[in-house]
C-alpha cells in the first residue's frame, strides 16, 4: 500500500498536533510529512523539533500574496492537509488545488459558536457564559469561510453546573484526541 502524507497546519501550542502525530509514529500506511506554522513563536515548532517532524515557517505575505506555501504543498504532495488549531484563513489558491482533502478540528458543535474570533478558549467562555448544557467537536472539510465547510464528524459532552471555561476546555480536548485521529484514517481510507 502506498504511504499516505499527511501535512499538519497549527498555530498554537499544537497539542493537537502532537496527538496526531504520535498516533500515526509507528504506521506503515502513514507519514506526517511536516508542521506549518504562521507563528514564529509557537510552542508547536517546538513539539515538531522534539517529535523530529519538520516545519515550514510562514508569514503573511508568503501566505496570502506568494505561492510559497503553494509550492511547498506541491513538493510534498499531501495526501490530506490537516488544520489543528490554526487560525488563519486558507487562501483560495490552496483550497482550489486541495478540493475536499483540507479539514478542521472545532472546539464546539457547529454551527453554534464558530466564525471569526471564536477559536480555542473563546469559544469554551462563550459555552460557559451562555449556560449551555452541552458542547462538543466538529471536523469538516475546509472552504474559504471560517468554520463553514461540510461537517463530517461531530461528538457531544455534557456540562454540568460545576463545570469551569478551563473544564468544558479540558473535556474538549478529549474528544479531539479520541476523534480526529480516527476521522483522519477514516478520510485516508485505511
Ligand atoms: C483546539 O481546541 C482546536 O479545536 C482549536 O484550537 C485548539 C488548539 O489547541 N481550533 C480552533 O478553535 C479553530 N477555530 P492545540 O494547539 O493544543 O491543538
Amino acid at each position: 500500500m502506498n504511504t499516505k502524507n499527511i501535512v499538519i497546519f497549527a498555530s498554537g501550542s499544537g497539542s493537537n498536533a502532537e496527538n496526531i502525530a504520535k498516533y500515526f509514529k509507528n504506521s506503515t500506511c502513514v507519514k506526517i510529512k511536516a508542521i506549518f506554522c504562521n507563528k514564529t513563536d509557537a510552542y508547536v515548532l517546538q513539539r515538531a523539533k522534539n517529535m523530529n517532524i519538520d516545519s515550514f515557517l510562514f508569514n503573511k505575505e508568503d501566505f496570502y500574496n506568494s505561492e510559497k506555501v503553494l509550492n511547498k504543498l506541491r513538493e510534498i504532495k499531501p495526501d490530506l492537509i490537516v488544520l489543528a488549531g490554526f487560525l488563519w484563513l486558507i487562501p483560495k489558491n490552496i483550497i482550489n488545488e486541495f478540493t475536499n482533502r483540507i479539514i478542521n478540528i472545532h472546539p464546539a458543535l457547529l454551527p453554534k459558536y464558530g466564525g471569526k474570533g471564536m477559536y480555542g478558549d473563546n469559544v469554551h467562555k462563550a459555552v460557559f457564559e451562555n449556560k449551555e448544557s452541552k458542547t462538543g467537536i466538529t471536523i469538516h472539510f475546509v472552504n474559504e469561510k471560517y468554520d463553514d465547510g461540510d461537517i463530517i464528524f461531530q461528538a457531544e459532552t455534557l456540562i454540568d453546573d460545576k463545570d469551569t471555561p478551563e473544564s468544558i476546555a479540558e473535556k474538549v480536548h478529549k474528544l479531539e484526541y479520541k476523534f480526529y485521529t480516527k476521522i483522519i484514517e477514516k478520510l485516508l481510507n485505511l
